[in-house]
C-alpha cells in the first residue's frame, strides 16, 4: 500500500517525547516556548502562539480581530477555514478561486471587497496564495488579512515566509508537511493580537486564577511541542523530497493530466499534488484496486455545504470538485512508487 500521507517520525521525536514523559511537566512548559521561538524565527513572524490544533489558531485570530465580522473565504478549501468565522459570530463571504492555483482569485474578491472587514486567503496545497494582489486589494480598503496557511508551512513568496499579512495561522495535523500529532500556531507581527491569543488560548488568565475575559483552553502540551521541535528541523528536507517528488511525477505524466501549476513569484511546499482529470472517477477506481492512496480535496465547495447554506455562485470551485485528486508525494514515496502511480495514471485516464 502507498498511502497518501505518512507522517515521518525518527529517533529524534522518539527520545523527544520520552524525556518530556520522564520530566513530569507535560502541560505548556518549557518545551512549547522553545517551539515557538523556533517557529517564529523559521517563519520570520515577530511572535508565535502554539495552539491545539489549525481550528484552534484560526478561531483565536478571528476572534482578535472581534466578533460579528464580515469575512472573505475561499469557496475551495477545509471547512475549518469558513468554520472558524461562524464560531466568532461572523460571516463568511465565498469567493470563487482561481482555476490554475487553487486559491482564492483576487478579481472575484475585489468585487466584495469593499463589504468586507476581514480576508482569510488560504495557501491550499502548499502555495501560497497571490500574496501581491490581495495585500493591494486588501491594503486600499482598509481590509485585514489572516491567512490560513495551514497546509504551506515553509511556503515562500517573493523569498519570504512572512506574508505582510496581520495574522497566520499554521497546522501541525499528521498529514501536514509537519506533525506535532494535533497542533497549530499563530504567527503575527501585532503585539496585541499576539496577546490577545495567548490569553484566549489559556482561559483568559494573565496569571493564575486571574482572568481578564473567558477563554478558551487550547494549549498546545509538551509533548507536542517536543514533536515539534525535531520535525522543525527536519521541514526543509521534507520540503526538498516533496519538491523532487513531484517534479519526477510531473514529468512522468504532465502530459497525460494537469499537473499542478507552481507561480514562479513563490515556493511551493507540494503538501498535497493535486492533479485534474474528466477520468477522476476511473482514476480513483483503478489507484484503489492497485493500493495506491489519493485524496479527492475537495468533493464540493463549501458554499453549499449544510453548515453554510450560501446562495452565492463560484463555477470554477464547483467545477474543480469534479476533477480534482491528490495523489501521494510525501517523503516515504520511492522512484518506484511514482512509476506505479504513473503507470495507473496514464492507464486510466
Ligand atoms: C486549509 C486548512 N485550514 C484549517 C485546517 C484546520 O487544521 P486542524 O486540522 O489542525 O484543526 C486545515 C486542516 O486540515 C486545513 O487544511
Amino acid at each position: 500500500m502507498i498511502p497518501i500521507a505518512k507522517p515521518v517520525i525518527g529517533n529524534e521525536e522518539i527520545n523527544a517525547v520520552i524525556s518530556v514523559l520522564e520530566s513530569g511537566m507535560l502541560a505548556h512548559g518549557k518545551f512549547v516556548e522553545q517551539f515557538e521561538a523556533s517557529l517564529k524565527d523559521y517563519c520570520g513572524y515577530k511572535y508565535a502562539i502554539a495552539v491545539s490544533n489549525g481550528t484552534a489558531a484560526l478561531h483565536l485570530s478571528v476572534l482578535s480581530l472581534g466578533k460579528n465580522k464580515k469575512i472573505a473565504v475561499p469557496d475551495f478549501t477545509f471547512g475549518a477555514t469558513a468554520s472558524s468565522v461562524k464560531l466568532s459570530g461572523g460571516e463568511p463571504v465565498f469567493v470563487d478561486v482561481d482555476k490554475k492555483t487553487f486559491n482564492i482569485d483576487p478579481a472575484q474578491l475585489e468585487k466584495v471587497i469593499t463589504s468586507m472587514d476581514v480576508a482569510m486567503p488560504v495557501s491550499l496545497f502548499g502555495q501560497p496564495y497571490d500574496v501581491d494582489e490581495i495585500n493591494k486589494i486588501c491594503s486600499e480598503n482598509g481590509v485585514k488579512i489572516i491567512s490560513d496557511n495551514a497546509q504551506s508551512i515553509g511556503a515562500e513568496w517573493n523569498g519570504k515566509r512572512n506574508f505582510n499579512d496581520d495574522i497566520a495561522i499554521l497546522s501541525f495535523y499528521p498529514t501536514k508537511n509537519i506533525t506535532t500529532t494535533e497542533g497549530g500556531a499563530i504567527l503575527t507581527d501585532d503585539k496585541n493580537v499576539a496577546e490577545t491569543c495567548a490569553l484566549l488560548r489559556n482561559h483568559g488568565q494573565k496569571e493564575r486564577y486571574s482572568y481578564e475575559f473567558p477563554g478558551y483552553n487550547y494549549r498546545m502540551t509538551e509533548l507536542e511541542a517536543a514533536i515539534g521541535l525535531a520535525q522543525l528541523k527536519k521541514l526543509d528536507s521534507f520540503i526538498e523530497t516533496r519538491t523532487k517528488n513531484a517534479k519526477i511525477l510531473s514529468e512522468l505524466i504532465g502530459k497525460h493530466v494537469e499537473i499542478p501549476f507552481a507561480d514562479k513569484r513563490c515556493k511551493h511546499v507540494y503538501n498535497q499534488f493535486t492533479i485534474k482529470t474528466d477520468k477522476r472517477d476511473m482514476l480513483a477506481k483503478n489507484l484503489k484496486s492497485n493500493e495506491i492512496g489519493y485524496g479527492i480535496y475537495y468533493p464540493s465547495p463549501l458554499h453549499s455545504q449544510k453548515a453554510f447554506n450560501s446562495h452565492v455562485k463560484c463555477p470554477v470551485a464547483e467545477a474543480l470538485c469534479k476533477k480534482v485528486i491528490s495523489l501521494p508525494i510525501h517523503p516515504s514515496v520511492t522512484e518506484e512508487d511514482l512509476n506505479k502511480i504513473a503507470d495507473v495514471v496514464k492507464k486510466s485516464v
